[in-house]
């Protein structure tokens, strides 16, 4: 493990750029520095360390944070929030509610649920990238096979009787289903129920994969779509492509 509190020089050394005050923005700025330099450079900081959290409890944070500030904030403040509890720094160092950003999949355009966004970046401190990667392929066809929301919150916002498939990870296919099979607008206490509970089912699977890697117990070889279809894609292909689906072209 890289971790270890950076000091300024540190950064200063390690980004070569401007260094705001802060391991977290500097830490971002590193991890740009990908992109400018070689394919494969290493970001130095990451991953963070980790400790086995408790998945009710972190379903308890990730269903209440919800009602604060939506899925993306929810799964955040979940997860890192009791990192910052359990370990401090540099969890400490990230405001999580820069993440609200991430609600209705992605300011209301229904793109990636906003919980799994949630997930991904708390998974992207924690996990080394290889093993990130695969959590979240593991994630997106969990969140895409399983009969959604599972949780049972201890004093529930509203009464949320149906459960539905997304066959996608996309907010927009995933709340679409729902509202449809349940009969409930958007703006029901229902939908937002519903919404709340797979926010808590979200930050529950990630920290059970989590907790798994961090026992030695995370195998995954799953295949991501971009290496299966040649195209970054999901694998609901023929729900958008009703009479035909196209083939990538290939070199
Ligand atoms: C959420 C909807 C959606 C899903 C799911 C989806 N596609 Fe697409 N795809 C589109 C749209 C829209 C376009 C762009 C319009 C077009 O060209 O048909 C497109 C474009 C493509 C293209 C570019 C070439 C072309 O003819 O447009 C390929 C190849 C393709 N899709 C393959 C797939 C495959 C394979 C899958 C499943 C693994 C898949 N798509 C899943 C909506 C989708």
């Amino acid at each position: 493990m890289t971790t270890k509190s950076l000091t300024r020089r540190e950064l200063l050394t390690g980004t070569g750029k401007l260094v705001v005050g802060t391991a977290v923005v500097a830490g971002v700025s590193a991890g740009m520095n990908i992109f400018s330099n070689a394919e494969g450079s290493v970001p130095q900081q990451l991953p963070w360390p980790y400790e086995k959290l408790e998945p009710e409890e972190v379903g308890k944070i990730a269903y209440d944070g919800w009602y604060k500030a939506f899925c993306s904030y929810g799964v955040a403040s979940g997860i890192l929030t009791s990192l910052q509890k359990k370990i401090g720094e540099p969890y400490t160092q990230l405001p999580v509610e820069g993440l609200r950003l991430g609600e209705g999949g992605l300011v209301g355009w229904g793109t990636l649920c906003g919980s799994l966004l949630g997930a991904t970046v708390a998974v992207g401190f924690i996990a080394p990238y290889d093993v990130g990667k695969q959590i979240m392929n593991e994630m997106l066809q969990w969140y895409s096979d399983t009969e959604l929301p599972i949780y049972k919150p201890s004093n529930p916002k509203a009464t949320v009787a149906v459960q539905t498939t997304s066959n996608s990870p996309l907010c927009h296919l995933s709340v679409g289903k729902w509202t449809k099979a349940a009969s409930k607008s958007l703006g029901s206490p229902e939908r937002k129920d519903r919404c709340a509970r797979v926010t808590a089912d979200v930050a529950m699977k990630t920290v059970m994969l989590l907790n798994d890697w961090k026992d030695g117990k995370f195998r995954s070889d799953r295949k991501l779509p971009s290496a299966l279809y040649g195209i970054t894609a999901q694998h609901n292909c023929n729900e958008c492509h009703t009479h035909e689906i196209p083939e990538a072209i290939k070199q």
